[in-house]
């Protein structure tokens, strides 16, 4: 079975190339279940209810967010009442949402999905890996499928929580950064890994903002918002080729998808 991720959603042109181009992706390469962190969907900074609803829509089947989780606070409704989207699992208890979510592919597996947040560069949080045992022993027994957004900033805690978690989930996958890397493996025990997946936005850009702002906010520390940019908008994930039985990951490769490929899925979809 097939497992799509897709890196931190920027802003409209994120969400806009997801909803264009999921459908006919979905089809295309045979996807059983759809993950995509959208801690950036609204306007680059956190995600409203009517954002999740239209990933949900598009075939998303469930959301992981990350440091901007909150920044729109309408959606601790959704984080609380919903079983596809989760918070941070390692963020205090008394924060809004669920630390794991079980969703059922296509091809009728469970699937657990959870996500941590890294602690260099980032607001103290609880350690991920005690983290990560904690929830492992909370998912029932018969989820094989597991899947591991974590959210950090550094490559080398990446690499760890992927060695860390080796041969118990069945990826390890890194976001937050918004630039790939090119570790993609599938570890010794079976666990599909790579550090960062990259973001789904605008890449003639600053991680997805206007390069003038951000330029001239880092040159002159005036106070400039950080527009979402708009130009070479694509999707940024991998694709995870999973055994069922197992749980086991067995390939992962990276996938962009820019706005000629997303408009010819568009287009196959319709013929
Ligand atoms: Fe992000
Ligand atoms: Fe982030």
């Amino acid at each position: 079975m097939r497992i799509l991720f897709i890196g931190d959603i920027v802003g409209k042109p994120g969400v806009d190339i997801v909803t264009r181009a999921l459908p006919g992706f979905r089809r295309q390469e045979s996807i059983d279940l759809v993950i995509a962190n959208g801690e950036n969907s609204d306007n680059g900074s956190g995600i409203t209810p009517a954002i999740y609803r239209k990933l949900i829509a598009a075939g998303v089947d469930c959301v992981t967010l990350g440091d901007h989780i909150y920044r729109k606070k309408d959606i601790i409704t959704i984080l609380e009442n919903q079983d596809n989207i989760v918070k941070p699992a390692n963020y205090p208890p008394e924060a809004p949402g669920k630390t794991w979510a079980v969703v059922r592919a296509e091809n009728g597996r469970e699937v657990a999905v959870f996500s941590l947040m890294g602690r260099v560069f980032m607001k103290p949080v609880d350690c991920p890996f005690t983290k990560a045992d904690q929830i492992l022993n909370e998912i029932p027994d018969s989820v094989k499928i597991r899947f591991c957004d974590f959210h950090a900033e550094a490559t080398s805690d990446k690499q760890l929580m992927g060695r860390h978690l080796d041969g118990r989930v069945t990826a390890v996958c890194g976001t937050h950064t918004h630039i790939p890397t090119a570790d993609e493996q599938i570890l010794p025990g079976g666990t599909a890994f790579i550090s960062d997946v990259g973001m789904t936005g605008p890449h003639e850009s600053i991680l997805g903002r206007r390069i003038d702002k951000v330029l001239q906010a880092t040159i002159t520390f005036r106070p400039i918002p950080f527009d979402v940019a708009t130009g070479d908008v694509q999707i940024s994930g991998v694709v995870i080729d999973v055994d069922p039985k197992s749980g086991k990951g067995q390939g992962i490769r990276r996938i962009k998808i820019n706005e000629k490929q997303a408009e010819q899925l568009e287009d196959e979809l319709e013929d």
